[in-house]
């Protein structure tokens, strides 16, 4: 499942279904500290794109993180990340670097050699984090651009 932190946490890490586009939705505000993105959440994802989508559940079936990606179509060496969320009481255990690590193993399957994502200027603590996973980061209009190689 990935570093040992997350091993006594998950329960279960499984690739995204059409249905789980709801559970996201309904922690979105919460996770994302009041802020309403919601409607930037792309419902085709948990669909077209399941492969690069994962949903972790604690024991009880619960959502506590989830991963949205996809490979790019147009850029065939890049792989591009939508939305990483860890719920907040599971946060700091690996949760997500476990899934970013996930979603890198299948992207260099598929011949991609980096990976990029985006997130709003106001999110400093979402470019701390990808600082901090060896993303290279730059400002981009009102957003951060994170790119790493894989
Ligand atoms: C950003 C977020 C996904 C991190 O999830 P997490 O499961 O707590 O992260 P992890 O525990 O896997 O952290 C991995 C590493 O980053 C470190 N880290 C955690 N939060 C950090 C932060 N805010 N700044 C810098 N480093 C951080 C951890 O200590 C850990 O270090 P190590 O593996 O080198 O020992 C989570 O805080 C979150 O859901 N935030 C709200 C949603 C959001 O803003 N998402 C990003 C924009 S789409």
């Amino acid at each position: 499942l990935g570093g040992s932190k997350v091993k006594e946490y998950i329960v279960n890490v499984r690739t995204a279904v059409e249905s789980d586009y709801k559970l996201v939705i309904g922690v979105l505000v919460d996770w994302w500290d009041g802020r309403d993105l919601r409607s930037k959440v792309c419902e085709d994802l948990f669909h077209h794109f399941n492969n690069t989508c994962f949903i972790v559940e604690d024991e009880n079936g619960e959502l506590i993180g989830f991963l949205l990606g996809y490979l790019s179509q147009t850029f065939h060496k890049e792989a591009y990340i939508s939305w990483i969320g860890v719920h907040p009481g599971h946060r700091n255990k690996g949760i997500a670097r476990m899934l970013y690590e996930r979603f890198y193993e299948i992207a260099r399957k598929n011949g991609r050699t980096f990976v990029t994502s985006y997130t709003a200027l106001v999110n400093i603590k979402s470019m701390q984090w990808h600082k901090h996973m060896g993303f290279s980061v730059k400002e981009d209009g009102d957003r951060y651009y994170f790119k790493k190689e894989i």
